[in-house]
């Protein structure tokens, strides 16, 4: 099975926002995140638009906290051979190279996103 990036993404995107909407208690934890990240956001696609150009959408519009999404290796009880790929691939390992925590750094410091 392939286990293309933007289907992980919008799935993983489909149980996090499910996961909102059945405990109450992490709305607040979600607009306390989400007030956060919009008072220094570059909306520069438009007021608002967390997205664009994207095609994703989440339920209430707004950002989500790191913390609502499922570790993959929660994913991976399920999806074993899909897990065991992607865990050996480039992809899981991006955010721990420096250069791509770099190109990360000089888009938050020049950008603001
Ligand atoms: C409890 C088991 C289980 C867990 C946990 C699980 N999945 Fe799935 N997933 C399935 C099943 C079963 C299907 C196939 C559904 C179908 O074909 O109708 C599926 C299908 C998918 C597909 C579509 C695959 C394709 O080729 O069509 C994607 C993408 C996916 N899951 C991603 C995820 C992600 C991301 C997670 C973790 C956030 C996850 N899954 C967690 C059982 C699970």
């Amino acid at each position: 099975m392939r286990f293309g990036i933007k289907r992980s993404l919008v799935a993983s995107a489909v149980f996090a926002a499910s996961l909102l909407t059945a405990q109450p208690d992490q709305t607040d934890d979600r607009k306390v995140y989400a007030d956060k990240i919009r008072a220094n956001y570059n909306f520069h696609f438009g007021p608002g638009k967390i997205s664009t150009p994207g095609n994703l959408a989440v339920e209430g519009a707004d950002f989500l906290q790191p913390d609502a999404f499922l570790p993959a290796s929660y994913c991976g009880r399920c999806h074993q051979e899909a897990y065991s790929q992607w865990r050996q691939a480039l992809h899981s390992n991006s955010f721990r190279t420096p250069f791509y925590r770099t190109s990360v750094n000089i888009l938050l410091r020049t950008k603001g996103i």
